[in-house]
């Protein structure tokens, strides 16, 4: 008998949509998004689609959506960029207690370049304290960095309240989203957040992949040095095949969000299909944790 797999939180598989989307790709649009040739224009065209349907999932702009490898990387380069070039005007980083490695260990590896870092403790629920966070940003503090859900326990944190307290104090707000995106509505602007995480694999998207959102003006350090790609954000080769899986998974999961956390399962709630079919995970409510995406 087949094991029936319900850890949507550690990943999920590639939906057959996403998998089609990325098989031309595989198959035939193998140039380089760099060369002016044919080729290489139309992997552009579809790197650059794709950066328009993680726009749209995330409301932002497609200019503020910087391709990675995936969750750790856009961790990495959020906090190690943004801390690095603002080290001038102060040293002092504010995350919580329940953060995802990716963020802890950024952190850790930071203090020991002269960083501080305040670690905000959360209550039984796994909520960060709200008013211990307000009373850890100082003058030196550069960053806060809270994650949007926790990777374990699913409690999603009130980011749009953190980034109200950070942003009244001039401080840039990091948010790893790894966990929310595509599961409940994650829209950048109403965050209120600078940078923000994306994780491909938690979407129905491949491994490999991912993205971070950088608000328009805010200025990291180059995490990845080399030629131009990204903006001159980030150099390397894109990885066309994962982006385009990324950019079908958001456009599925903007179009199915609604009707995804309606009440899945339940006739004539707006789950269109058998979300119980084995390769979903499903519960009668979609939370973060339960990671249920059908159509
Ligand atoms: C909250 C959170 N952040 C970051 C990551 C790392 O993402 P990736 O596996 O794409 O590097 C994970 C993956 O488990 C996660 O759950």
């Amino acid at each position: 008998m087949k094991p029936i797999y319900l850890d949507y939180n550690a990943t999920t598989p590639i939906d057959p949509e996403v998998a089609a989307a990325m098989l031309p790709c595989i198959r035939e649009h193998f140039g380089n998004p760099s060369s002016a040739h044919v080729y290489g224009v139309e992997a552009r065209r579809i790197v650059e689609e794709a950066r328009g349907q993680v726009a749209s999932l995330l409301g932002c702009s497609p200019g503020e959506v910087l391709f990675t490898s995936g969750g750790t990387e856009s961790n990495n380069h959020a906090v190690k960029g943004a801390a690095r070039a603002l080290r001038r005007r102060g040293n002092h980083i504010v995350t919580s207690a329940v953060e995802h490695p990716a963020v802890m260990e950024v952190c850790r590896a930071l203090s020991a370049e002269g960083f501080e870092v305040s670690v905000i403790p959360v209550d039984a629920t796994g909520l960060v304290d709200l008013a211990a966070l307000e009373r850890a940003i100082g003058d030196r503090t550069v960053l806060v960095s809270v994650m949007h859900a926790n990777n374990e326990v699913g409690t999603i944190q009130p980011v749009a309240e953190i980034a109200r307290l950070a942003r009244r104090r001039g401080v840039l707000v990091h948010t790893d989203a790894a966990q929310t995106v595509g599961k409940i509505p994650v829209d950048a602007a109403d965050l209120g957040v600078d940078l923000l995480t994306v994780a491909g694999h938690k979407l129905y998207a491949p491994k490999g992949v991912g993205a971070l959102y950088i608000r328009e003006g805010v200025r990291l350090e180059t995490f990845m040095h080399g030629a131009g790609h990204e903006a001159g954000r980030r150099a390397g080769t894109e990885n066309v095949i994962g982006i385009a899986g990324l950019g079908a998974a958001c456009e599925a999961a903007r179009r199915d969000l609604d009707g995804n956390r309606s009440g899945c399962g339940r006739p004539g709630t707006g789950c269109r299909t058998a979300c119980c079919a084995p390769s979903r995970a499903c519960a009668s409510t979609v939370t973060p944790n339960n990671g249920c995406r059908t159509r």
